[in-house]
Parts: structure tokens; C-alpha cells; sequence
């Protein structure tokens, strides 16, 4: 049983998104063991409640300074001994010793195909206003490990998603939500699981 973590900050349908493929069958041997945000107002914390899972706020704002915030968030991962780290719209860099101590054992999704809209200033509706400016026709999303830099880590699983005449950032983002990162991140999680299935 691969037990997750998950990460949030605001309206968790990524969260749903895990959540619902757990319950249907769809994501196998899967257990999400805490949710954590960073915000205490996310509806992510809602969804998890509603689902009877663990959940917790570490809010920066409840800290002296950001090394205390840091090991307030590490605590609250060990605790709850995660096999695998799922940033789910966490809008928080990831502290060193975070990665340090998980490292290779943490994933998120990005709302682009990288190394497109990625990067420092790239977070949710901006990566679609970006897009659009751009003009692309094609954009989509993208799950992968997390390392020190911003979205620079080992790709899992992309998938495109067209841009069509009209959109706004709005609708932009949720059809990408629908039709690329609500599918490839239970599926990469499903594929973690497999392989530690194997181990
Ligand atoms: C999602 O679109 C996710 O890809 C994005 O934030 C949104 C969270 O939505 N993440 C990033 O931009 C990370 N750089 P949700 O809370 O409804 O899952």
C-alpha cells in the first residue's frame, strides 16, 4: 500500500481528482494518510474532511520565520510517514530539508506542458495567461518529481490539451484541469504504486 501525503492550497479538485480514483477502484493500492495546506481557508481541507482523511494547516503566518515554518512542515510529512509527497496546487516552494528528506519521493503537477510556463512566477491562473498571450495552440500539463529548482525535476506523464479560439485564463484552466491533470495525476500516483507494489 502506497501511502500518500497530499499538499494543497486552495480549491483541491487535484485532491478530488485523487481522492474519487481511490474510491472507484481506478487508482489501486493508494492511501492518502494526511492533507496538508499551507492556507487555513483552502476548500482543499473541506474535501478532505468530507472524505474522513487527516488533515492539518501549516500556516507561514503562524511562524517566527521561514526555518520555523520549514520545520513545522517536515514534522507534519513525518509524521504522518509518507512513501510518496503529492503537491497538488501547493503554491509553497519546497523547502530544502523537505526534499532532502524525501528526495525522489515527491511529485506535482504543473499546468503546462514544461519546459513551456514553467518556473519561478508560473502558479495556476498566470500559466494560462501566459499561454494565451504566447498564443499557443496546444498546451496541457504535466506531472513530475520534484527537486531543488522550480518544475526542473524528472518528467512523469504529459498530456496536451487544445487551446481554442475565445478562451479566457479561466476557461483555458479548467478544461486543462479536466481533460489532462484530474487524469495524469492519479495515473502517475497509480504507476508509483505499481512499481513499489514490485519492490
Ligand atoms: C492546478 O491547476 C495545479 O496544476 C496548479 O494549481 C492548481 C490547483 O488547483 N499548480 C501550479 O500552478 C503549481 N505550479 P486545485 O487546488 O483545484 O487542485
Amino acid at each position: 500500500m502506497l501511502k500518500i501525503a497530499v499538499c494543497v492550497s486552495g480549491g483541491g479538485t487535484n485532491l478530488q481528482a485523487i481522492i474519487d480514483s481511490i474510491n472507484s477502484g481506478k487508482l489501486e493500492n493508494t492511501k492518502i494518510v494526511r492533507v496538508i495546506s499551507n492556507n487555513p481557508n483552502a476548500y482543499a481541507l473541506e474535501r478532505a474532511k468530507n472524505a474522513g482523511i487527516d488533515a492539518v494547516c501549516v500556516s507561514p503566518k503562524s511562524f517566527k520565520n521561514r526555518s520555523e515554518f520549514n520545520d513545522a512542515l517536515l514534522a507534519a510529512l513525518n509524521e504522518a510517514d509518507p512513501d510518496l509527497i503529492v503537491l497538488a496546487g501547493f503554491l509553497v516552494v519546497i523547502p530544502l530539508n523537505v526534499i532532502e528528506t524525501y528526495r525522489g519521493r515527491i511529485i506535482n503537477i504543473h499546468p503546462s506542458l514544461i519546459p513551456s510556463f514553467c518556473g519561478t512566477g508560473f502558479y495556476g491562473l498566470k500559466v494560462h495567461e501566459a499561454a494565451l498571450a504566447r498564443g499557443v495552440k496546444i498546451t496541457g500539463a504535466t506531472v513530475h518529481y520534484v527537486d531543488e529548482g522550480t518544475d526542473t525535476g524528472p518528467i512523469i506523464m504529459q498530456k496536451a490539451v487544445e487551446v481554442k479560439e475565445g478562451d479566457t485564463p479561466e476557461i483555458l484552466q479548467r478544461r486543462v484541469m479536466e481533460q489532462a491533470e484530474w487524469i495524469i495525476l492519479p495515473e502517475s500516483i497509480g504507476l508509483i504504486a505499481k512499481e513499489t507494489e514490485k519492490k
